[in-house]
């Protein structure tokens, strides 16, 4: 792989150390979301502000059922609004799981938003 060049350099520290993005603040209520990887990092603190923002409903699609439900319990203490989040299980490397969530999915009354966040960040993988 060739290295970066100097102006990707500046512009990758640029924006991770001088650039904050504004927060969403629009009102959220009566609107169901589903976050995927949403039991940790970004997906998690995705959810936990849709919970903020008035959300009715948060589906916390996880692989992790068990550290799902620490989430949903960590979110809804932090923004003091209980049984807003569920967990639904969700591996996105297993079909049969994906196609039982959209199923669950089409279920639904409604569905406003959906956030395909989990995946993983490969530059953290070691490489062989
Ligand atoms: N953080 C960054 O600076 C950054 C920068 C650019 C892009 N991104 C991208 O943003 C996303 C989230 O990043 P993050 O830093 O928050 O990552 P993270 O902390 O590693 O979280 C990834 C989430 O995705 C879930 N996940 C991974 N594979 C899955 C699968 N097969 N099925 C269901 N869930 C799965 C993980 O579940 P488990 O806990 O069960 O593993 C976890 O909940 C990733 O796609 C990443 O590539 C992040």
């Amino acid at each position: 792989m060739p290295p970066p060049d100097i102006s990707s350099v500046l512009t990758f520290f640029y924006h991770q150390f001088l650039v904050t993005p504004p927060l969403p603040t629009e009102s959220c209520a009566g609107k169901t979301v589903a976050v995927t990887g949403a039991n940790i990092g970004l997906g998690k603190e995705s959810a936990r502000h849709y919970v903020r923002l008035g959300t009715d409903k948060v589906i916390l699609a996880c692989r992790n059922v068990e550290a799902g439900r620490e989430a949903k319990d960590d979110i809804e203490k932090s923004e003091g609004r209980a049984g807003v989040c569920e967990v639904w299980s969700l591996d996105m490397c297993d079909y049969s799981s994906l196609k039982m969530f959209v199923d669950r999915l089409k279920g639904l009354e409604r569905l406003d938003i959906v956030l395909l966040n989990a995946g993983k960040d490969t530059n953290r993988e070691p490489r062989v």
